[in-house]
């Protein structure tokens, strides 16, 4: 036990050393961003697509586009300078990080220069202005009236946004909620969780047009307008110089009333809900059984290899298993697929796609369940057997092979089919990085549709589909083995 919490407190002291050693903040000056971009032919800009007209996803004949004034302009920056254009969609209060760690190469996201973001990236010249408004229940609205009818009441916004610091600095004593992403910050308003929210006019009158229990407060906010520029990694001259003379040009042409109309267009929509956004769900679909057979299947074997070291009697593996198990165990997979998705490019220095990194940690997160599921497995077959079957003669591994794993195999395989069930529902925590799942997708379509409900009602269904379907098969297969007995 004592040297278990050694290598423990071990352990623990090499994480923090190697944190500070490699922390992004400790990188050189690299005024090498816009080579990077160059060598590679692709510019990759982060952004969160629950933002309409500015950013959102659509699909036009069975295809998933992206469209928005903040797409017209990302297009024309890679197409001035030569090189193709991808999207990184992901959560807004990611994207700092992302484009910190070198994930993304700039940040086109309706994001307004404020001086905190400005110590920890640099930004282009202003493209837009925008406003920033007050959305309540349309029964409120004689309540609602100014921002002093809002005194300590509940208020909603975007989490890591100018919204949220609008309604704290702006709305006295505001009991102020943060969320993830537009369309639960709506959903929230709706169901009667807030009681008014923050967000920009322009995605707010897109939203209230599918939602028609809300509206505009008449309450004004003092400091409303707020600019909207591009993100870039700090001392990106050249990089940050080419996106300026972009953004120069797009006034010159006065190009953004453009993308607005065009923008407009794409927000039209035409078709029911699922012949609109049926293939994103199918796309989840696919993308969760891959992803959670990944998971088991290759969890299976290190999960085999990790229960062998634990059950084994060379003490340092024995260690090492148990000290890996545990600490997986013992932390959230939300912390692990952030750890593996920040990591392979903080520390590691990989460009690894979201769709792998979403797979090492759910591999990384079953291994060590399902070594404790192959190890109880095998603990339970009765010690007798291997007594009995190594005084008949037979060595210690031929007695593993021939009677203690068939054996133990019929207590493992149910709890892996279980293991499975488990991790087709934990996959939706990969969302979070952007993996095209079924929880990916429902939000997805949330922005798309400016339907908070919907989405999540049809992922539930899905999700659900799934799971039954597999825990009925395992329930025929575990008949099965009883009657092999
Ligand atoms: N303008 C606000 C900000 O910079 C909100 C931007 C939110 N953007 C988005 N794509 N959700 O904080």
């Amino acid at each position: 036990m004592n040297i278990l919490g050694k290598l423990f407190t071990a352990i623990f002291v090499v994480m923090i050393v190697l944190t500070t050693i490699i922390s992004p903040q400790s990188k050189a000056v690299n005024d090498d961003q816009w080579n990077k971009i160059k060598a590679r032919g692709e510019l990759r800009v982060g952004l969160s697509a629950d933002y309409a007209p500015m950013e959102f996803e659509r699909t036009v004949n069975g295809q998933r586009e992206y469209a928005g004034i903040d797409i017209e302009l990302a297009k024309k920056i890679a197409k001035d300078n030569g090189v193709k254009l991808k999207i990184v969609n992901m959560q807004f209060d990611s994207l700092l990080g992302a484009l910190k760690t070198g994930k993304v190469d700039v940040i086109i996201s309706g994001m307004t220069p404020t001086d905190e973001r400005k110590k920890e990236v640099d930004f282009s010249n202003s493209y837009m202005e925008v406003d920033q408004k007050v959305i309540i229940r349309k029964k409120d609205v004689d309540k609602f009236q100014t921002l002093d009818d809002l005194k300590g009441k509940r208020i909603g916004a975007q989490k890591q946004t100018t919204q949220e610091e609008l309604a704290r600095s702006e709305i006295q004593d505001a009991e102020v909620q943060s969320l993830t992403r537009v369309p639960e910050v709506i959903l929230s308003l709706k169901s009667n969780k807030l009681d008014a929210i923050v967000l920009d006019s322009a995605v707010g009158t897109a939203y209230l047009k599918q939602n028609k229990d809300l509206t505009f407060s008449k309450a004004t906010f003092a400091d409303s307008k707020k600019e909207t520029a591009i993100a870039v990694p700090k001392n990106s001259p050249e990089l940050l110089d080419r996106v300026n003379t972009t953004i120069k040009d797009v006034e010159k042409k006065n190009l953004i009333a453009q993308f607005e109309d065009k923008a407009a267009e794409a927000m039209k929509d035409e078709g029911s809900f699922l012949s609109k956004y049926g293939n994103f769900f199918v796309t989840g679909l696919k993308n969760t059984i891959f992803i959670s057979l990944i998971g088991v299947v290759l969890g299976a074997v290190f999960g085999a290899l990790f229960a062998l070291m634990k059950i084994g009697s060379i003490k340092p593996l024995k260690w090492l298993a148990s000290a890996y198990i545990e600490f997986i165990r013992g932390t959230p997979l939300l912390v692990q697929v952030f750890l593996v998705y920040f990591g392979t490019t903080a520390v590691l220095g990989l460009d690894i796609s979201a769709f792998i990194c979403g797979a090492i940690a759910l591999v990384i997160n079953c291994s060590a369940y399902i070594a404790e599921i192959i190890r109880a497995g095998i603990n339970a077959v009765d010690k007798g057997q291997m007594e009995a079957a190594r005084s008949l003669g037979l060595n210690y591994a031929q007695t593993m092979k021939s009677v203690i794993m068939p054996q133990a195999i019929k207590n493992i395989l149910p709890a892996l089919g279980n293991e499975f069930v488990t991790v087709i529902k934990e996959s939706s925590i990969i969302s979070v990085i952007g993996v095209s799942e079924i929880m990916f997708n429902a939000q997805v379509v949330q922005g798309a549709s400016f339907d908070p409900f919907t989405p999540l009602l049809v992922a539930a269904i899905l999700y659900f589909i799934l799971t039954f379907t597999l825990s009925r098969l395992m329930n025929v297969f575990e008949g099965r083995l009883k009657v092999s007995d």
